[in-house]
């Protein structure tokens, strides 16, 4: 399928801190008419609102998915609404309803209006503590200790269900933290390395709650963005996987993170405090393998820690400078 059959887009969780920055993109690339941004009680930013439609749905809620597909013959959906890590374990009844029913509702529409894709980012949150730490590889032991990590994996396997049993082409990948300048993020356990960088422009110092030695995969914006659309992209051929994608950018420590930050605000200090986002952040991988995603469609990265500890610190000046941070 190329891209120009993908026409009309639908992107729910689009007020999120994924959403707000790919429909954007997504608008810049297909027409702004052409992609529907799909937000949930959040108000909308200027910029969504005066870029392209805006419709409020609740995922949970087929009729709801379904009036906004009809309205605007949608062909394809990237289904970001989800509740993240840390709320989720906090709220475990609700990542469920939100996250499985959410996802059963999208694919079920998506089946029975013929689409031509279907966008779904899992997470690292699919490994537990049985799976290897260090490079994890695309296929290992998937058995997560947090409800949000459940919903994935499930998913996962629902995705990768569609697609054999009613050849719906569902694309996943599974996102490390993400960093980014634009809509802070929404309860997941890596927050503190954006966090870090919001405080250290603020005020100076920061509290992180989670250890200074805790390592985690991450990933700046830009590449988030990229992995989205080069994998919708690709030619169905390449695509051999319909469970998520193992995907990359960087992976360091909160303390290297710090120390990086440091470089450009000598005056900044941090402290930490761990709290029960601890013990997510120990269950999960410290970096991660993702020679399948850069072999079967081509994926890699663009940044690295340093330069986008730079890129976020000058964005976030800007806006500090201009008051709107
Ligand atoms: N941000 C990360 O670090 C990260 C990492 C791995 C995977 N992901 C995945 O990427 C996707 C987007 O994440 P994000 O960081 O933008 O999350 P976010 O929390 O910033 O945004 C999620 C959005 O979902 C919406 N939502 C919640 N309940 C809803 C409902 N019932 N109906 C419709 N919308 C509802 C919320 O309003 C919110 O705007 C999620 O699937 C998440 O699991 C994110």
């Amino acid at each position: 399928m190329s891209t120009k059959n993908m026409k009309r887009i639908l992107v729910t969780g689009a007020t999120g801190q994924i959403g707000s920055e790919l429909t954007v993109e997504l608008r810049k690339k297909y027409g702004g008419e052409n992609v529907i941004a799909a937000g949930h009680r959040r108000k909308p930013s200027e910029k969504l609102l005066s870029t392209g439609p805006f419709e409020y749905v609740d995922v949970t809620q087929k009729d709801s998915v379904e009036k906004v597909v009809e309205k605007y013959d949608i062909d394809t959906i990237y289904h970001l609404a989800a509740v993240l890590s840390a709320v989720g374990e906090q709220k475990p009844q609700l990542a469920w309803n939100v996250n499985m029913n959410g996802l059963y509702n999208i694919l079920e529409v998506a089946r029975e209006h013929n689409m031509i894709r279907v966008f779904w980012p899992s997470s690292i949150a699919v490994f537990g503590p049985e799976t290897p730490r260090v490079k994890t590889p695309q296929d290992t032991v998937l058995i997560p200790t947090t409800m949000y990590g459940v919903t994935k994996v499930a998913g996962e396997l629902l995705c990768n269900y569609y697609f054999i049993r009613f050849g719906l082409d569902v694309r996943c990948v599974r996102y490390p933290g993400i960093i980014s300048s634009e809509t802070p993020p929404g309860g997941g356990t890596t927050d503190y390395a954006v966090e870090m960088f919001y405080e250290a422009i603020k005020k100076k110092r920061y509290t992180c709650f989670v250890r200074e030695d805790t390592v985690l995969p991450m990933m700046y914006m830009p590449d988030c963005i990229k992995a989205a659309i080069d994998l919708m992209e690709a030619d169905p051929s390449k695509i051999k996987h319909h469970v998520g994608y193992n995907v990359t950018g960087m992976s360091f420590s909160a303390g290297e993170l710090a120390a990086e930050i440091k470089k450009h605000i000598p005056e900044f200090e941090c402290e930490y405090k761990p709290d029960f986002r601890q013990k997510i952040a120990d269950s999960w991988p410290m970096s991660i393998d993702d020679s399948v995603a850069r072999e079967e469609w081509g994926w890699k990265p663009d940044y690295d820690l340093a330069s986008m500890t730079k890129d976020m610190i000058e964005k976030l000046t800007r806006r500090f400078a201009e008051g709107r941070l």
